[in-house]
């Protein structure tokens, strides 16, 4: 596999911040970054900052195309909706509590809960990648570039929420654990998780879709990640020491059928099967692709196959757990 070093390059001009990472593209898609850099820019007006020492090998297979924050922040649409709200935990939040949102991706999560909470309350939002960053933002929330395996030392017993939302195509099932633990780590004493990802096997209906999702659990494991993420969370969450492990599993119609709302829920699944398009025809079932144009037909059939199948639903997942207080 061909790889090239690239500069990526993010500047925020509402906090006046440049950050300059090193980065191995593949595919457009980041696989390592790593860096100690310390960068002056204030002969541009701009400020030192420091990027993160050392950031762990990710194998997210889905580029940061200019559509991924729309695809994202349509994604936040269906699973706000689902959820019926932005945060599933039974958390009542104070003024001096401190959230993050980890893989905050165009921190659409953290934006449009700033306008629910005391403007006092801090909120931080970490990403492996900064172009999605918004540029515009309220002055109680900070992104920075971290990785969810590895965060920041001094962030330990700090927030009193962590929310992280569809990471199973980020973390590796060896990276899990550490994850978990890191998140259990930041939380302070008494303080909840909330994660939300989407099954797999419960969206298997028609025939296209299901030789589709056969070959998306294919790449999944070639990469290391778990197809089965949402049946193993619970007991995951328990072994890294977690209390009151408890889930909700909400579904979205798929289908013209079901009008805009079903439009959107097909949306928000169609977007993200043909962003992966590239690891799926490399990674996954030997000879289910044969070219580019076939794999666009083929999804282009699936959501004929989803508009006339009125059962048809895509299925999320949003697990809570608490760091127990002693
Ligand atoms: C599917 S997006 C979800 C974004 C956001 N959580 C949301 O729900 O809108 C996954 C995000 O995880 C980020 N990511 C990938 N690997 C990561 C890692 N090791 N640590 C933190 N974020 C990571 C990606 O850059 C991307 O922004």
């Amino acid at each position: 596999m061909a790889m090239e070093f690239g500069r990526v390059m993010t500047f925020s001009p509402s906090r006046n911040l440049c950050i300059i990472t090193l980065c191995i593209m593949s595919n457009s898609t980041v696989i390592s970054l790593h860096s100690s850099l310390h960068v002056n820019l204030e002969e541009n007006g701009l400020q030192e900052i420091d990027v993160a020492d050392s950031i762990p090998i990710s194998q997210y297979p889905i580029n940061f195309s200019t559509a991924e924050e729309g695809r994202l922040n349509l994604q936040h649409k269906v699973i706000k909706r689902i959820f019926e709200s932005l945060v599933v935990a039974p958390v009542t939040f104070l003024p001096q509590d401190q959230v993050l949102d980890s893989g905050t991706g165009s921190g659409i999560w953290l934006l449009e809960l700033a306008r629910e909470i005391p403007e006092s309350m801090k909120m931080y939002g970490m990403d492996i990648n900064t172009s999605l960053f918004p540029t515009k933002f309220p002055s109680n929330i900070e992104f920075s570039v971290a990785s969810a395996d590895k965060l920041p030392s001094h962030w330990t017993d700090t927030f009193t929420f962590v929310n992280q939302r569809l990471l199973m195509t980020a973390i590796s099932q060896q990276q899990w654990g550490n994850a978990l633990s890191e998140i259990y780590r930041v939380l302070s004493p008494g303080g909840w998780v909330q994660l939300c990802e989407y099954s797999i096997k419960a969206s298997l209906t028609g025939a296209l879709t299901a030789k589709f999702l056969s070959t998306l659990q294919t790449m999944h494991r070639h990469r290391g990640f778990d197809p089965d993420l949402v049946d193993h969370l619970p007991a995951m969450l328990s072994a890294a020491g977690f209390a009151d492990v408890d889930f909700q599993e909400r579904s979205t119609p798929m289908g013209i059928w079901a009008g805009d709302v079903g439009v959107e829920g097909k949306e928000c699944f169609l977007k993200a099967y043909r962003s992966m398009k590239i690891p799926i025809m490399q990674e996954g079932d030997a000879g289910a692709f044969n070219s580019e144009e076939e794999y666009d037909q083929y999804i282009d059939n699936i959501e004929k196959e989803w508009d006339g199948n009125p059962r048809q639903r895509g299925v999320f997942v949003t697990f809570i757990a608490r760091k127990p207080s002693n």
